[in-house]
């Protein structure tokens, strides 16, 4: 498919036959004039031959040459020159001769040709002339040759002056074809722009209507369809994000349902009179803690449903990372785990909340440490993609089944006694919030890893 633009499609065909018009008429014109400047040559040539004849000069080379500034040449019968007007031409009488092809005109005039003369074009001694042959009742034949350089230096004006109208008409025309293809082009151009920005997400957009044409009535359509498009869209958020809520409240009523009926059961307890003190304190104790887990969930619960605004600054991805791993020491330490790093040093200062993404790189390493068994390895690396970052975490874990893979990012989705199922959702969101990606591969039995991609220009996140 040929690739042209509306705009040429448009003005191309017009600039095209206004150059082939143009061209002809002026071909045409030339060789009209040619042919009437040569006839009235001619004719005017023809005139002056008869004069000559009539009035005697035919005699006086000489003086027709000074009367009518043309050369004289005359043939005996045998075809030799006898006398010629033309200048030193003691070198050049054989190719006078030649030139003037006196032979074979001699001859036509005797058998009759023409009218008593005839006219021809010659190049003599290589410039162009006018000749006329006259063939005198004695046998001499009489050559009146006339100059036509200037004539031929007229013409080459006339073709160049031609040439420059023909060429300023084409221009004149592309310049108005290019602003004829433009008016019409660019709300084309304008509408496939809006048409783009649309297709890539952004509903939130109306074209401007320049024109009162079709390409209008085509601009307000597309107009009334995004307006359709992103009221069916928010439509069905809404239904998706009443779903997701009613899926949340049930999940968080399962969680806190347990810490609540324990705590209810050592309540029961603490009512007991006969409760020794260290008892009393035990149940004090397993209350405190499953407050404090039902104000983990509710405060995990509120971080994914009402995130706070990123508070960015320029970090050092490389330094936030140091600090965390120093941060973890102990734990890993403590599992036996060993931590490889490995962090590209091209990777300049970036725009990230700091404190968020502290805590997405402690709930993957806390992931990591919790899925390890024996012998734990972890990997935390950097790299730079184009214009984004990405972290890599991996383990050698015990892995995540394929079902469950599908699942981790959901909230309160957790395989572990104590967990919460809010860390990878928390987390995800998180990176959402960046403008990132966050990725999970996993193999059961062998090692989990995830990568996050954020973008080193940030500003496109929506918070
Ligand atoms: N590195 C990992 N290795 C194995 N399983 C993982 C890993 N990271 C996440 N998971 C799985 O994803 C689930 C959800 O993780 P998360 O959202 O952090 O919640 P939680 O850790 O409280 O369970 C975990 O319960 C676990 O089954
Ligand atoms: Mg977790």
């Amino acid at each position: 498919m040929y690739k042209f633009s509306i705009q040429t499609k448009i003005t191309l065909p017009f600039i095209l036959l206004f150059a082939v018009i143009i061209f002809a008429i002026s071909i045409v014109t030339i060789s009209l004039f040619n042919r009437k400047y040569d006839e009235q040559f001619s004719v005017e040539t023809r005139e002056w031959l008869e004069a000559i004849v009539q009035t005697n000069y035919i005699y006086e080379p000489e003086k027709v040459k000074r009367a009518y500034r043309a050369e004289v040449v005359v043939f005996g019968q045998d075809g030799s020159i006898s006398s010629s007007t033309f200048a030193n031409p003691t070198g050049s009488l054989v190719q006078l001769a030649t030139d003037l092809k006196a032979h074979r005109v001699q001859k036509q005039l005797r058998d009759g040709f023409g009218d008593g003369f005839i006219l021809e074009n010659v190049t003599v001694l290589s410039k162009p002339y006018k000749a006329i042959y006259y063939l005198q009742s004695d046998g001499h034949l009489y050559c009146l040759i006339r100059p036509i350089g200037k004539i031929a230096e007229a013409r080459r004006q006339a073709i160049l002056l031609m040439i420059g109208v023909a060429s300023s008409g084409v221009f004149l025309v592309i310049c108005i074809s290019y602003f004829i293809g433009r008016n019409l082009s660019k709300p084309i151009s304008n509408l496939v722009a809006f048409t783009h920005r649309v297709a890539n997400g952004n509903l939130n957009i109306q074209c401007e209507l320049t024109t009162q044409d079709e390409i209008g009535n085509l601009t307000a359509s597309f107009n009334q369809m995004t307006v359709e498009l992103r009221n069916s869209r928010d439509e069905l958020i809404r239904v998706e994000r009443l779903a997701v809520a009613g899926k949340m409240a049930t999940s968080f009523a399962h969680e806190i349902r347990n810490p609540l009926s324990s705590m209810r059961m050592l309540a029961q307890m603490l009512l007991n009179p006969s409760l020794t003190e260290a008892n009393r304190h035990q149940s004090l104790k397993y209350i405190l803690e499953e407050i404090e887990r039902i104000d983990l969930i509710v405060k995990g619960l509120m971080d994914f449903a009402k995130p706070e605004r990123l508070v960015r600054s320029q970090c050092d991805l490389r330094y936030v990372l140091r600090e965390i791993m120093n941060l973890m020491d102990a734990n890993l330490r403590h599992h036996k785990i060993s931590l490889i790093e490995n962090y590209d040093s091209s990777i300049g200062p970036i725009l990230l909340d700091y404190d968020k993404i502290k805590q997405v790189i402690i709930n993957l390493l806390l992931n990591a440490i919790e899925s390890q068994r024996n012998n734990g390895e972890i990997r935390v690396s950097t790299r730079k993609r184009e214009d984004r970052v990405c972290i890599c975490v991996s383990d050698n874990g015990k892995g995540i089944s394929p079902s469950d893979l599908d699942r981790v990012f959901e909230p309160f989705f957790t395989t572990k006694l104590e967990g919460t199922g809010l860390g990878l959702a928390n987390s995800k969101r998180i990176i959402d919030q960046h403008g990132g990606k966050m990725r999970i591969e996993s193999i059961l039995g062998k090692g989990t890893e995830v990568e996050i991609e954020i973008p080193v220009e940030s500003n496109t996140s929506q918070e």
